[in-house]
């Protein structure tokens, strides 16, 4: 009987295994589908949204399971969390040969920067300000993800956030709308390319839907509440720019949106999404998202699984809300089969989508992913990649780049950290093979100089904060020795040295889900090791490693040259050396504000001019400002040094005049007036001067990354058009308003040229 059915099935979808990677028509796809559905049972329908986490099988374990089971029953759609095409296979061979309708998983991973090759945390790459460059590292982590059986991600991750406390800031691409959008569509198009059936693209998972980064006090899970107005000017556009680049599911988010949680919001999940952006995919919910709103308060798990599918959720990961409670929904009529198959049918639709019914383990090829799995060319990549991220933020008298002579002494809790090179969500890492600081240090000078190491110090003195910091074996192995004598050990191998390169900062998992911070200081023991060494009189580099924006005051006024290396991923060790020793100059741009300290939190450089601005100096009474602080971050958005410098000539512009129909050519001659070839990233913003309603006093609206040779010059030109001038009006209508524009392109948000131009 099963086998008839099956062949049926067969006849019905029409498909053929020999018809590799060829995608059907929207009409033959949706009849295929639709000729699937009216085979199945409503609990068939129903265990295709049911995503449940496999845990960490290996393989032989998992046929035994009470998941094989549930595969077999036809009761589960996909599964996460599995790694490896033995244990994949095995799974796949259950459910298209014992189920009775024999439909292939789908199956997910956070690959979120880089599979087993890593590339830098969201927040570094994103300070790449490198649209080819970030959609090639998805290329490559789809590549190594695809040939080792996994055909969906949880990525990319768009939530703005300007907010450092949260500690997911450090998944997504910082704090700017724009460039959040361009690098959204980058990473969607780098997974799925342009044929989502290659055996070597897979789905990707804008998540989370929406606004997740604007959790109240930056503390993960909580409550945001935001205007309309604001969320459809800065906050949901990096998750459209995600639909419109062609995006196949989104993950709906963990918080509330105007009192209801994202999971269940129609407005949000049905009216934009799907009537306002025509988004076509499957929406997923986040881990657990469904029952957590049995917490949030809602209901109990069949209220909250019936109003998740109501307001247009398709998959229950995790929580089983949808398996346990749905038939009995639709039985007492709190929800219609019909809504039930609209779900069924957007997941079974991606299925197709990606080749699955032709060839269940097109993805499970033990042979690629020998060959194709961290090779030595994606880590050179990533290795190239992790160069691009890094940011300068202070090289005074040019202690920056160093020479391959003498002794340099290497000191700090991360300095030896091979385990927490690859930052947080870095999943399918081989921790043990990363490149520590280290080694990259030791291979690049070879024998041309010495490197003394000591740790100097703990992560923090305080164990319980640096054992919740260090999780996922990712231990910085903590000596138990009291703060002054590991100090002491650390001075004494800095006497012997002509340069101390002080690699400190934040942990792996001091950032990341969950990991939130209310102080974002370097953590105090290792600030005292800095004032230790900087006490010897000897030049100090720090090498700052951290997953969010830090407040660096302390340091930035105390040490001569401070690398912020983010966690640039497996060869993050490499690449500090390249950068270190002057082999690549780097060019990463911030792409979050460095506030002077949490107080100023949220600062940002979109932000709106209000009523009273402080005009001149700071301290003034009545005016917006701090009696404590001034209103300047310590690092503007969009901030970085090179190895040389440039300069900017004034704006020119092709007319001061343009209609809605025409466009204006903006350009300005850029010059390296240093004496090293260098990248630079040259930034145009634009302000509205007056609008129906108040308009931000700055908006990054193009950006381009150019090389120039030592003292070479080029006239850099950008073309801005009326979308460039457009913006969600009070009735949340995109117009773009007659009047003056200032145009502004610089080295970053603060320091730029000026000009301006009239909208007829
Ligand atoms: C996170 C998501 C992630 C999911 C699956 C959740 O806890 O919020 O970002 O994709 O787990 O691992």
């Amino acid at each position: 009987m099963k086998s008839k059915i099956y062949l049926l099935l067969i006849v019905l979808l029409g498909f053929s295994a020999c018809q590799k990677n060829v995608q059907p028509s929207t009409a033959a796809l949706d009849q295929r589908v639709d000729s699937l559905l009216r085979l199945m049972t409503l609990e068939e329908k129903i265990g295709q949204l049911n995503l449940p986490s496999a845990g960490a099988f290996t393989t032989g374990e998992a046929e035994s399971s009470d998941i094989a089971r549930k595969i077999e029953e036809g009761k589960v759609g996909g599964l996460f969390n599995i790694k490896g095409v033995a244990a994949i296979r095995e799974m796949q061979q259950i459910a298209v040969e014992k189920s009775r309708l024999k439909i292939p998983l789908i199956f997910g991973m956070d690959v979120i920067h880089g599979y087993e090759s890593v590339f830098p945390i969201p927040l570094g790459l994103s300070c790449s300000f490198d649209r080819e460059l970030i959609e090639h590292t998805a290329r490559i982590a789809a590549g190594e993800a695809s040939a080792d059986g996994i055909n969906w991600t949880f990525s990319p991750m768009v939530d703005l956030s300007r907010d450092p406390r949260w500690g997911r800031i450090s998944e997504g691409s910082g704090e700017d709308t724009y460039l959040g959008s361009e690098i959204a569509k980058a990473m969607v198009r780098g997974y799925q390319g342009n044929d989502l059936a290659a055996n070597n693209t897979i789905l990707s998972c804008v998540k989370h839907y929406a606004l997740y980064g604007a959790s109240e006090a930056g503390r993960d899970y909580n409550t945001v509440d935001m205007s309309r107005h604001r969320m459809y000017n800065e906050y949901l556009p990096p998750y459209k720019a995600a639909v419109e680049a062609g995006v196949g599911s989104i993950m709906a988010s963990f918080n509330e949106i105007d009192g209801i949680p994202a999971t269940a919001n129609k407005w949000l999940l049905t009216e934009v999404l799907r009537n306002q952006w025509g988004f076509d995919g499957f929406v997923v919910s986040d881990y657990t998202g469904v029952s957590e709103m049995i917490a949030h308060g809602i209901g109990d798990i069949q209220t909250v699984s019936a109003k998740a599918v109501d307001a247009g959720l398709d998959m229950d990961m995790v929580s089983e809300g949808f398996l346990t409670t749905l038939a009995k929904s639709v039985q007492e009529r709190k929800l219609t089969e019909q809504q039930i198959d609209a779900a069924c049918r957007r997941v079974l639709k991606a299925k197709f989508m990606l080749g699955l019914f032709e060839d269940p383990y097109r993805y499970c090829n033990a042979d690629r992913a020998k060959a194709e799995v961290f090779t030595a060319a994606n880590r050179a990549e990533a290795r190239k990649a992790a160069t691009q991220s890094f940011v300068l933020l202070k090289n005074e008298n040019n202690i920056l780049p160093m020479k391959k002579a003498g002794t340099i002494a290497l000191i700090g809790p991360l300095a030896d950290a091979k385990e927490n090179m690859t930052g947080t969500w870095s999943v399918a890492a081989r921790f043990k093979e990363s490149i520590s600081v280290r080694e990259g240090l030791e291979k690049a000078v070879g024998n041309s100089a010495k490197v003394l190491y000591a740790k100097g110090s703990n992560l923090t003195e305080d164990e319980i904060l640096e054992a919740n910091s260090t999780l996922f074996g990712k231990s910085l192995n903590r000596d138990k020795r009291p703060a002054a004598e590991i100090r002491n050990e650390a001075l004494r191998v800095a006497q012997n040295a002509d340069v101390i390169i002080a690699a400190v900062g934040e942990a792996a998992e001091m950032s990341g889900e969950a990991a939130s911070r209310s102080d974002i200081t370097i953590p105090e023991t290792q600030r005292e090791l800095l004032q230790a060494l900087l006490k010897t009189g000897k030049p100090v580099v720090v090498v700052l490693f951290t997953g969010r924006p830090l407040a660096l005051a302390w340091e930035q006024e105390n040490v001569p040259a401070i690398l912020n290396v983010w966690f640039g991923g497996s060869e993050a060790g490499d690449a500090i050396a390249d950068v270190l020793f002057g082999d690549v100059n780097p060019s990463g741009k911030l792409s979050t504000t460095f506030p002077q300290n949490v107080g100023q939190v949220p600062i940002y450089h979109a932000h709106k001019n209000t009523g009273r601005p402080l005009r001149g100096p700071w301290f003034q009474k009545f005016q917006s400002n701090y009696l404590d602080v001034s209103n300047e971050p310590l690092y503007p958005f969009g901030f970085g040094l090179s190895y040389t410098t440039f300069t900017y000539g004034e704006i020119q512009l092709s007319k001061t005049e343009m209609t809605a129909s025409d466009s204006i050519t903006v350009s300005v001659e850029v010059t390296n007036t240093g004496n090293r070839d260098g990248a630079e990233v040259i930034q145009l913003y634009i302000r509205d001067v007056v609008g129906s309603v108040t308009r931000p006093v700055k908006e990054l609206k193009d950006f381009t990354k150019v090389m120039f040779k030592a003292g070479g010059k080029k006239t850099i030109s950008f073309t801005v058009n009326v979308e460039d001038l457009s913006f969600y009006n009070s009735d949340l209508k995109w117009v773009a308003e007659p009047g003056e524009f200032v145009v502004m392109v610089g080295t970053n948000s603060r320091d730029v040229k000026e000009a301006s131009f009239e909208l007829k």
